[in-house]
């Protein structure tokens, strides 16, 4: 049998920890619109999923770093390697993805006191800019991963 090391350890909790930052985007996306007419029952669904959510992300920050140096890449020569610069590439994803959610969860959603169609599209929009940056954030972790 495989021994599980430390690198693959924190590898492990990456990945739980990517599989609850975007999986719990699709659940809430998935169950707010059901929710249109009870806003309160919305208000509360999300600010629970923010109590998951952002803890998640802190550990893929954290474990992230650690996996930078357990996949033999260093910071400062991230330019000279393909998987460098495929890392680099990465980050701008992670941060947009943390960006659009952090402004819809801090800045727009305490602000929906009596949501209008506007700013659920914004909801929206800000949302899938998160997720679909999160899943090429994934995607080229995989590639980091595999090469
Ligand atoms: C939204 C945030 C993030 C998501 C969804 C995410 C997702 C993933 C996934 C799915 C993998 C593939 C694991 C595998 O195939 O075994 C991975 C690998 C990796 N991630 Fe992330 N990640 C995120 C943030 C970060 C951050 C902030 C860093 C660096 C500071 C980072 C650095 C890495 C590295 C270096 C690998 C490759 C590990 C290896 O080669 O063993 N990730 N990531």
């Amino acid at each position: 049998m495989l021994r599980v090391s430390g690198p693959t350890l924190v590898l492990w909790v990456h990945l739980v920890a990517a599989c609850i930052w975007i999986g719990g985007q699709v659940t809430v996306a998935a169950i707010i619109p059901l929710l249109r007419d009870q806003r309160e029952l919305a208000r509360r669904v999300g600010r629970r999923y923010q109590a998951v959510a952002w803890p998640a992300f802190a550990v893929l920050i954290v474990t992230g770093v650690v996996n930078v140096g357990n996949a033999g890449l260093h910071w400062s020569q991230l330019l000279d390697s393909s998987a460098g610069r495929t890392l680099v590439v990465k980050l701008v994803l992670v941060a947009l993805s943390g960006l659009a959610a952090g402004v819809h969860s801090f800045l727009q959603a305490p602000r929906r006191g009596h949501a209008s169609d506007g700013s659920a599209v914004g909801s929206a929009v800000l949302g899938s800019i998160s997720l679909v940056a999160a899943l090429l954030a994934a995607l080229y972790g995989v590639a980091i991963a595999g090469a």
